[in-house]
């Protein structure tokens, strides 16, 4: 029997836990054998304390042994590799990587989360395409990643149920932001549903988990520790999360966003973050090809239409219309308009988030209802220079009274400067 109390206060105190110690109490959890206030109580420890990398890996392995796994790559004969943000504004990544990936022959069969807070959810956003399913059984989603070569859905609740309790417990107890609870909560679930190699999209930012590059490296070291034992191969790029990505941040605005990118029409920083992103897939895969050859790859499946072509498959595959005037279009759009001249020097992003949020976009707890066809687009971005009367950004509501003041918002999220701000690319490191 596990001595929660006993585990607690030796956390407290600054000892290391062994192996067995670390699992058991862990699969306690998951068991309901201890209950969520002793186990917040050890996350405060651990969150004061930390967790040496033995014990981090500790804690993912018993997260993984908490429920089931998917072999993946066993089923189709194939390596197979997956990519996982860390969570942003603005951040479709995986919308379009997936159909790049899958047009250059490459499997890509994800599993997603919803948004919760500022930061949106790629399930939240495929659902605002009409009739697509999240949820396939595990037979419908190898099928379909069989012969469509691209599938994404919900992750199910078989998967690393430890991982859905403790982030449940750690969102509610302020010890979600701890680099070996993060890393073990995200490795886990990449290990259990099969992936073989990983490009991990660590944001870095106002908008971010990490705020600093050196907490984001800290990150991407552990998850790339936690891979090495787990023998798997993981690269971490560092990306820019101090505006959004791109323009488009609201459900359905961003599945229009992607379908651009996939037409070659997407704004600079998406589009870069997503070539760069397929570059490390495919150079990970077994084609055995290298970076710059999965770049030119990944960009000759846009400029051909391949990857478009990819996408109408997949979403019809999943049930859904893939038809962009399908999407929901809010029935009030309102531009936001420059007062005076200057450069964009900062858009913050945890605003635009939370205005997207009030809008309808996303949900401040787990079981709100959105609404798909809000959001902000942000159409100037840092850098650019505008004079008074420019259009800054649109804000796509539901009611003329929350665009009112969503543009307010808006407005205020923008920090315009005589000077123009030192530029900064949006992939900032690579860890590989
Ligand atoms: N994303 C996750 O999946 N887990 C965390 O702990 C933080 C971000």
């Amino acid at each position: 029997m596990v001595h929660a109390a006993e585990l607690i206060r030796r956390k407290r105190d600054g000892e290391r836990l062994t192996r067995d110690e670390l699992g058991e109490l862990l699969l306690a959890y998951a068991r309901g054998d201890v209950p969520d206030y002793q186990m917040a109580a050890f996350c405060m420890a651990v969150y004061f304390r930390g967790l040496n990398g033995a014990e981090t890996f500790a804690l993912m392995d018993a997260m993984i042994r908490s429920g089931e796994t998917i072999e993946l790559g066993r089923a189709l004969g194939r390596k197979v590799v997956d990519k996982h943000s860390t969570g942003g504004v603005g951040d479709k990544t995986s919308l379009a990587v997936g159909p790049i990936v899958a047009a250059c022959g490459v499997p890509f069969g994800k599993m997603s989360g919803r948004g919760l807070g500022h930061t949106g959810g790629t399930l939240d956003k495929l659902e605002s395409i009409p009739g697509f399913r999240v949820e396939l059984t595990n037979a419908e989603f190898l099928g379909q990643v069989r012969e469509v070569g691209l599938a994404i859905i919900g992750q199910t609740a078989d998967l690393v149920p430890a991982d859905k309790l403790l982030y449940g417990l750690r969102d509610v107890t302020a010890t979600v932001d701890n680099v070996s609870l993060i890393a073990a909560s995200i490795m886990s679930k990449k290990i259990a549903a099969g992936a073989d190699a990983i490009v991990l999209d660590v944001k870095v930012g106002d908008g971010a988990f990490m705020k600093t590059i050196e907490a984001a490296r800290e990150l991407a070291q552990m998850m790339r520790e936690l891979g090495r034992h787990a023998d798997r191969e993981v690269v971490c790029v560092l990306t820019d999360m101090d505006q959004p990505l791109g323009q488009a941040v609201g459900n359905a605005l961003e599945i229009r966003e992607t379908i651009a990118t996939l037409r070659g029409e997407g704004p600079a920083d998406f589009t870069e973050l997503v070539l760069a992103a397929c570059a490390h897939l495919l150079a990970l895969s077994d084609l055995g090809i290298d970076e710059p050859s999965g770049r030119e790859r990944a960009a000759a499946a846009i400029e051909d239409g391949s990857a478009l072509d990819k996408y109408e498959q997949w979403i019809t595959a999943q049930g859904g219309d893939a038809a962009e005037q399908s999407l929901p279009v809010a029935p009030v759009v309102r531009q936001v308009v420059a007062e005076g001249a200057g450069f964009v020097r900062a858009i913050g992003a945890v605003d635009v988030g939370m205005t997207a949020l009030r809008l309808g976009a996303g949900r401040q707890t787990k079981d709100q209802s959105i609404d798909h066809a809000v959001g902000v687009r942000c159409l100037r971005k840092r850098g650019d220079s505008v004079v008074a009367g420019d259009v800054l950004a649109e804000v796509h509501a539901r009611t003329g009274e929350s665009a009112d003041q969503a543009c307010a918002e808006v407005l205020g999220a923008y920090e315009l400067g005589a000077d123009a701000p030192s530029s900064r690319p949006i992939v900032l490191e690579t860890i590989a």
